[in-house]
């Protein structure tokens, strides 16, 4: 459970017109990043790496879930696995970085597992008792991929990748945009000094867009736009003054999907601590662009990397102010802040009960 002190009956779930945005400590409080960790971050569907470097057999990707150490593999028989990269002899890591290999070898002490997690050897351990190698395995994590991105999930009673994403398979799908054909083509990292809720609930609405966002304003149709909220993720319709199609989501708790045509863009956002955050954007095409579509994607990279700007300035000075003494909680406005009245519902969900149950 979570510490007391944390205090999670300060936020009383109600509808929208009655809401109030979640209690400031939430937001400063360090007693909350564990938690959160615990019952958020390791119980959904996280951002791993690339599709692309799990393609053939032996491919594997060692990688950090918030501090958990994760290895995705794919197997001799295509299957992409996953498990926790701890080594059941004394926690070395099983794979660094990575490759391609026939097996995952601790570099400590160099056992042997096989790519399904069996341990197949064991040095010098012949007089061990009470110990069979047969019944030593790694602690398996659900893996999937979706278009170019590798993501997994270390709670084996959460639901598919595909059933968390809901209407978004059929709409990508019914919109024919070619994700899985697309390949990685830039990539930026911002560190913003906020808590990842901040981050994420200033995605959430558009509300600010005609005041702090000048330059996309001009670009959207900013009367139509609008927030649709489904159980585990939220879409925006925002659409582009005279523009192509496009879709925008958000998926529960922090990735962010932005799909057109002939390319992706995906955000992903990671608590480095409760006042730091790590922003990753990420670009993918279709490998065959034009080079009129190409300058169109460079475009967007650089037109995002502006409104990229102004949010971290937002964000960054309501970090600032949380703490305020004049400052708990604020009140949301039904038409434009339903999206962030959905997170916050999520996050209260999450915390305080079992939403996979
Ligand atoms: S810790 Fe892995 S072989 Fe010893
Ligand atoms: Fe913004």
């Amino acid at each position: 459970m979570p510490p007391a002190d944390l205090r999670l009956s300060d936020y009383r779930p109600t509808d929208l017109s009655h809401a109030k945005t979640l209690p400031s400590r939430w937001y400063l409080d360090a007693a909350i990043l564990p938690v959160e960790r615990e019952r958020i971050f390791w119980r959904t569907w996280q951002w791993l790496g690339q599709a692309a470097s799990l393609t053939a057999p032996g491919d594997y990707l060692a990688h950090d879930v918030q501090g958990e150490k994760i290895v995705a593999v794919r197997g001799g028989d295509s299957e992409l696995r996953a498990f926790f990269n701890v080594c059941k002899h004394r926690a070395g890591p099983v794979a660094v970085g990575c490759g391609n290999a026939q097996t995952l070898r601790c570099p400590y002490h160099g056992w042997t597992y096989d790519l399904d997690g069996a341990l197949r050897r064991a040095r010098e351990f012949e007089g061990v008792e009470d110990w069979q190698a047969s019944s030593v395995r790694l602690d398996p994590v659900s893996a999937a991929t979706w278009g170019p991105l590798a993501l997994v999930n270390l709670d084996a009673t959460a639901p598919s990748f595909d059933v968390v994403l809901g209407e978004i398979g059929a709409e990508v799908a019914g919109a024919g945009f070619p994700v899985e054909e697309m390949v990685h083509v830039e990539r930026r990292e911002y560190e913003v000094r906020c808590n990842w809720k901040v981050y994420v609930d200033n995605y959430l609405e558009g509300y600010h867009i005609p005041v702090a966002h000048p330059a996309l304003y001009k670009a959207i149709d900013y009367d139509v736009y609008r927030v649709e909220t489904r159980r585990f993720h939220s879409r925006q319709h925002a659409p582009f003054r005279g523009n192509e199609q496009a879709l925008y989501y958000w998926v529960f708790p922090n990735l962010m999907l932005n799909l057109y045509p002939d390319n992706l863009q995906t955000n992903v956002i990671q608590p480095i601590d409760q006042e730091r955050t790590l922003t990753i954007f990420d670009w993918f095409a279709l490998p065959d662009l034009s080079a009129e579509r190409r300058r169109g994607v460079d475009e967007a990279v650089e037109f995002s990397e502006q409104i990229q700007r102004e949010d971290i300035r937002v964000c960054e000075w309501v970090q600032e102010r949380l703490g305020s003494r004049a400052y708990d909680t604020g009140r949301l406005s039904v038409k434009r802040e339903n999206g962030v009245h959905h997170f916050h519902l999520l996050m209260h969900e999450f915390l305080t009960g079992d939403p996979w149950a």
